[in-house]
């Protein structure tokens, strides 16, 4: 961390103790971390089945009849289940808290291809999917909507009140133009991407007489209960999810998917637990996909730089079953203070799964899309991309005319651009060359708002000396045990490895999904507030035990540190917990507390804010481009744990590295199935394409937005990061690519009179 600094928004108060290693990191190289695949208990071994989802192979139409005699007969096979013999659900339409159209055979309807309509549940897993394959499907095939590009005209809004019609954000764009000297207007294009975590949706599944538990991959265990109460119609309190770890999720796990309630429909089928896991190559469509954007930016300018209008239109695909719109002009909005304003988001529907949430939904490519506009306004102005930005800084949200809780994007820049070197660039393209390689160096901004729902929690005292604290959040990888642990430990003035964290489990109090980077922001907040009542509790006990140094003294003359009850005025006379709570019968002290956004949230907009800064080399004959060093400072409120923060923000700058230059998924014009599902073709980049990763955070309280001043981190590092590469490709080449990924292709075929010259191959 190079910058420590106190903020002027609060006194900075004195950072926590830091749980240096992660919470959950040995029990996770050592394998004893079970993700939901891996369980087999509570039930007998034996008992467990296997099921395996079975696909359609056409995009669009009904299924007419399955033949399941031979697949029935196959060894092995316990069940098969179609839309033909599936058990009708209560509810006609399942309706999860996010709503989603669930693939569960219940009609025949086929919307794409990869969409499930059969499982085959056997005693092992090889049996399953050979009995599958002996399947004898036949299907009624109607012409798919497969062309996107050429359906562009065909947009149209998204069905819900209100989004029907352009978001006239701000002022009047025609007279805004009007007052500006310089126009911009570009298009460019972002396409679909799979969310392809490590581990793949899983789901084990088993009855207890009408009582309903599922092991699920998962980022929103208390949703996956609400929704599986709801399609099976069963008392809330009959389900109970658990997940204890999950292996990556990146927004593709925050909504419950088709194959959970069938693995739940195969285990009452068959009576016995059942284990449903995605392969690989069903990852892609049954399960969510980032949307292809194409965005029509139009931004006016004066001469001096200062944005007057800003116009951006985007068309994104929808699947034919379900309405999501990716927000991708949500940066345009609010980055900055342009006099005008005015975006608009339209769909095209598509014989294609569910689009959904992926990391960074909106921002991610809306980043990459303006910041290389503004990168481009920035040469027609003559002027430094830094300066044109500073010369609409946004002091406060310009789309809804509010103060920001906090925020430090001038430090941030100047920070991220000072330990870049950016003042020795030169603007002019093609200018650096080191051997075989045009070197170019980019920037942009970052951005992601910072989002908080209520939460509950528990923590206990106990009379070992140790504490507990449980809330029923998840942990995606992103450090929620860690920051648990350190979170109640700090509260109670503990060592931070004395705390047991508990996640992953609904019947802990109820913790928001995790997504839209907010489980840190929730969820801490209300881990210590079920401290500071747990404390108080210890207190009492402190206060009412005659045989305490501390008898009959006040909550507040108290205080706790390194496992010992200290008197503020006298720190000296001191009382171990362990004593305390040995004399008094030895039994927990168990508190609760919840947190949530305060009644104020209304008047402010909290965002992050981030400075990214990209160094490429791209040579001159294979344009193959390498990113050479990524250097960025980030604005994110206080920075709860160093180790799993900073991992966080680099984590997501690869994600940046992977949309500038590889992630791209490709679907079958005619079949519309995807024909790079798997991960040796669906690009996404290794160790050796990633270069040096610089991260910095500013660290200054956002206190207005929680008590921590934490804001969510786990997506904001996407943002920015794959337009700093683009503009850095183009200060390298002259070549300025405007459709994702930038592919050694496009970059041959753009053209460029610096590149050609002085290629060794011309
Ligand atoms: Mo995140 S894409 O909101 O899980």
């Amino acid at each position: 961390m190079s910058a420590q600094q106190a903020g002027e928004d609060s006194p900075n108060p004195a950072p926590p103790r830091q749980l240096k290693e992660r919470y959950d990191g040995v029990a996770k190289v050592t394998g004893k971390a079970k993700y939901a695949a891996e369980f087999s208990e509570p039930f007998p071994r034996k008992d467990l089945a296997y099921a395996f989802m079975v696909q359609s192979t056409i995009p669009s139409g009904s299924l007419v009849s399955i033949d399941r005699s031979a697949a029935e007969r196959s060894p092995g096979v316990l069940a098969v289940l179609t839309p033909f013999n599936a058990p009708k659900l209560p509810v006609g339409k399942p309706q999860p808290p996010a709503p989603r159209t669930l693939s569960v055979l219940q009609n025949t309807d086929v919307n794409y291809n990869g969409q499930p309509v059969a499982v085959v549940v056997a005693a092992s897993l090889p049996e399953a999917i050979h009995a599958a394959r002996q399947l004898r499907i036949k299907y009624n095939q109607t012409p798919p909507k497969l062309d996107f590009k050429g359906r562009l005209g065909e947009a149209r809004w998204p069905k819900q009140p209100g989004k029907e019609q352009p978001s006239d954000t701000r002022g009047n764009i025609g007279i805004s133009r009007g007052k500006a000297t310089v126009h911009l207007d570009c298009t460019y294009t972002t396409p679909i991407q799979n969310h392809n975590p490590m581990e793949p949706h899983a789901t084990i599944a088993w009855w207890e007489g009408e009582k309903l538990n599922v092991y699920n991959s998962t980022q929103y265990i208390s949703g996956d209960k609400q929704s599986l109460a709801r399609i099976f119609n069963i008392p809330l309190d009959d389900v109970h999810t658990q997940c204890p770890y999950t292996g990556g999720g990146f927004g593709s796990k925050g909504s419950m998917w088709s194959h959970v309630p069938l693995c739940a429909m195969a285990a009452k089928i068959v009576n016995r637990p059942v284990k449903l896991v995605l392969e690989r190559d069903q990852m892609f469509g049954p399960v969510g996909q980032r949307p292809t954007t194409v965005n029509k930016i139009q931004l006016a300018a004066t001469s001096d730089g200062k944005l007057m209008a800003m116009q951006h239109d985007v068309v994104m695909h929808a699947s034919v079953m379900e309405d999501f719109t990716e927000h991708a002009a949500s940066p345009t909005k609010s980055l900055y203070a342009s006099e005008a304003n005015l975006v608009s988001e339209k769909l095209v529907d598509m014989n294609l799964g569910v689009t959904t949430f992926m990391r960074a939904p909106g921002e991610a490519p809306g980043t990459a899309v303006l910041e290389v506009a503004m990168d481009e306004l920035a040469e027609k102005l003559k002027m430094d991309p830094v300066q044109l930005r500073l010369a609409s800084y946004a002091e406060k949200d310009p789309s809804h005319d509010r103060p920001w809780t906090s925020k430090h994007l001038t430090e941030a820049y100047k920070q991220a651009a000072d330990r870049f070197g950016w003042s020795k660039r030169s603007a002019q393209p093609g200018t650096v060359t080191e051997g075989n390689d045009f070197i170019g160096y980019g920037m942009a901004t970052a951005t992601y708002p910072a989002n908080r729902s209520a939460a509950q929690a528990v923590v206990r005292i106990l009379p070992n000396g140790r504490a507990f604290a449980g809330t029923g959040s998840q942990d995606l990888g992103t450090g929620t045990y860690t920051i648990v642990a350190q979170t109640a430990a700090d509260a109670l003035g503990m060592d931070p490895t004395l705390v047991d964290a508990r996640i992953g489990d609904s019947t802990l109090p109820k913790a928001p999904v995790s997504g839209g980077s907010q489980s840190a922001a929730s969820i801490c907040p209300a881990i210590r507030e079920a401290a500071m009542q747990a404390k108080l509790k210890l207190f009492e006990l402190a206060i009412n035990d005659p045989q305490s140094p501390h008898h009959g003294l006040k909550t507040t003359d108290l205080d706790t540190r390194d496992g010992k009850i200290f008197q503020k005025s006298r720190p000296s006379h001191t009382e171990s917990i362990i004593a305390l709570m040995g004399r008094n019968g030895g039994k927990p002290i168990e508190a609760n507390g919840s947190a949530e956004p305060g009644e104020d949230k209304e008047s402010y907009t909290s965002h992050s804010w981030g400075a990214v800064f990209a160094e490429v080399a791209v040579d001159r004959d294979t344009h193959m481009v390498k990113v050479r060093r990524i250097v960025a400072t980030y604005d994110i409120g206080s920075l709860i744990n160093n180790k799993t923060g900073l991992n966080q923000l680099m984590g997501g700058i690869v994600w940046g590295v992977s949309f500038a230059l590889h992630e791209e998924t490709l679907i079958d014009p005619v079949y519309g199935r995807t024909v790079n599902e798997s991960l040796s073709e669906y690009h996404v980049p290794t160790n050796a394409d990633i270069g040096v990763v610089d991260v910095t955070v500013l660290n200054i309280p956002d206190t207005k937005f929680n008590p921590l001043g934490a804001r969510g981190i786990g997506e904001i590092g996407i943002t920015g990061a794959a337009a700093a590469i683009n503009n850095a490709i183009y200060n390298a080449t002259g070549k300025r690519i405007r459709d994702y990924p930038i592919t050694p292709d496009k970059i041959m075929e753009a053209k460029s009179s610096i590149m050609e010259e002085k290629s060794s191959l011309a």
